[in-house]
C-alpha cells in the first residue's frame, strides 16, 4: 500500500479573545479556579455572524497562503465538526464551494472532539481504497454557539477555531502508520448536544445546550487517551520512548498529565496550547499540530502520536512519521 500522510496544513482562530476574567465578571467562578482546574487562560469566541464554515474556510485559506498548490488533486473534502452550520448542506460542501473544490465529494463527520483524527483515518482509507486521490480534512467548530454561556460547568471550557490538512501520498517511510478508532454509547449521556434535536430516546435531558458530567468525562478521558495511545503504539510497533511528540486533544491539562503517565511519555513531549485556545473540540489537534510544526518542534522524520476523545463517547489515536 502506498504511504499516505499530511502534505499541507493551515489553521484559523476567530479574533475575539475571551480571558478567564471575563467569566469571573459574569458568573460564579474565578479566573484562578478555571486556570488551576483546567489549564485554560483564554479562548477565542466567534462573532455572532461567524459560523463553522467561516472558520473552516479561514483554515483552508491559511493552508493556501502557505502552499498555493496545496489543494491540487483534492477530490474529497471531510469536515469534522460538532457544531455544523446546518444539518444540510454539509459544512464540508459549504467550504469546498468557496475554495474552488465544487464537484469534489464532500461530507461532515460527527464524532465530536475525536472527529479530526477520525477524519484522517477516513482519508487514508479512501485513498488506499482507490476512492480518492487527495483528501482535504478540516476540523472546524463554533462550539461556543451550542454551549450555554450561563452554565459555569461548560462555558469556561470551550473555544472556537479550525484546522485543515491535505492528506495524500508521501515518500515511503513517512506518513500514517496505524489508527485506533472507537466509540461506546454506554457513556453517551455524559456529554451531548441536542441543539438540532427535540426528542431523542435514551434519557438525554431536554434542552438545546451542550450537557456534560465533567467527572465522568474526566475519568473516561484519562483511561481512553492512555489506552488508545498505548494500543496504537503497539499496533505500529513503536515503543513509547521512541515517540518524539504527542498531540493530544486539548480539553484539560490534568487529563493530559494523567494520560501521559499512562502511556509513559513525559509532559515535555506533549504539544499543548489549551492555555490560549481552550477546548476547540475537533479543531484542537490540527491547531496544536500546526503550531508545533511552525515553531520547529516537529521535525522531518519524527515519530508523532495523535490522541483524542469526545462525545459518543468516542476516541481516536494515530501514529505518524512526520
Ligand atoms: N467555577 C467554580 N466552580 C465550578 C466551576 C467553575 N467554572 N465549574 C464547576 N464548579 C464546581 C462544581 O460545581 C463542583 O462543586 P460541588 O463540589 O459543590 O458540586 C466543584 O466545582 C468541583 O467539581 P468537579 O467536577 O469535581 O471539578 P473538577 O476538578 O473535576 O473540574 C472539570 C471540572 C474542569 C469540568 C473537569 O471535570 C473536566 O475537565 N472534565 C472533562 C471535561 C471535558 O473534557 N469535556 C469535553 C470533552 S470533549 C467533547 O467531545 C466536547
Amino acid at each position: 500500500r502506498p504511504s499516505i500522510g499530511i502534505t499541507a496544513l493551515g489553521s484559523f482562530a476567530p479574533a475575539r479573545v475571551v480571558k478567564n476574567e471575563e467569566f469571573e465578571a459574569r458568573m460564579d467562578t474565578t479566573a484562578e479556579w478555571i486556570e488551576s482546574r483546567t489549564g485554560i487562560r483564554e479562548r477565542r469566541f466567534s462573532a455572532p455572524d461567524e459560523f463553522t464554515s467561516d472558520v473552516g474556510l479561514g483554515a483552508v485559506r491559511d493552508l493556501l497562503a502557505r502552499d498555493p498548490d496545496g489543494l491540487k488533486d483534492v477530490d474529497m473534502v471531510i469536515c469534522a465538526t460538532a457544531s455544523p452550520d446546518a444539518m444540510f448542506p454539509s459544512t464540508a460542501a459549504l467550504i469546498a464551494g468557496q475554495v474552488g473544490l465544487a464537484g469534489a465529494g464532500a461530507f461532515d463527520l460527527s464524532t465530536a472532539c475525536s472527529g479530526f483524527v477520525y477524519g484522517l483515518g477516513m482519508a487514508r482509507g479512501l485513498i488506499q481504497g482507490g476512492m480518492a486521490r487527495r483528501v482535504l480534512v478540516i476540523g472546524a467548530e463554533t462550539i461556543t454557539k451550542i454551549v450555554d454561556q450561563e452554565d459555569r460547568n461548560t462555558a469556561i471550557l470551550f473555544g472556537d477555531g479550525a484546522g485543515a490538512v491535505v492528506v495524500g501520498p508521501v515518500p515511503d517511510g513517512y506518513g500514517f502508520q496505524d489508527f485506533v478508532l472507537g466509540a461506546d454509547s454506554a457513556g453517551g449521556s455524559s456529554l451531548y448536544s441536542r441543539f438540532l434535536a427535540h426528542q431523542l430516546p435514551g434519557g438525554f435531558p431536554m434542552g438545546k445546550w451542550t450537557g456534560m458530567n465533567g467527572r465522568e468525562v474526566f475519568k473516561f478521558a484519562v483511561r481512553v487517551l492512555g489506552d488508545s495511545g498505548a494500543e496504537v503504539l503497539a499496533k505500529s510497533g513503536v515503543k513509547s520512548e521512541n515517540v518524539d511528540w504527542v498531540v493530544p486533544h486539548q480539553a484539560n491539562v490534568r487529563i493530559i498529565e494523567a494520560a501521559a503517565q499512562r502511556f509513559g511519555v513525559p509532559m515535555t513531549k506533549m504539544v499543548m496550547n489549551l492555555d490560549r485556545y481552550g477546548n476547540t473540540s475537533s479543531a484542537t489537534v490540527p491547531l496544536a499540530m500546526k503550531e508545533a510544526v511552525d515553531d520547529g518542534r516537529v521535525k522531518d522524520g519524527q515519530q508523532i502520536l495523535l490522541v483524542a476523545f469526545g462525545g459518543g463517547l468516542s476516541w481516536a489515536a494515530a501514529t505518524l512519521k512526520w
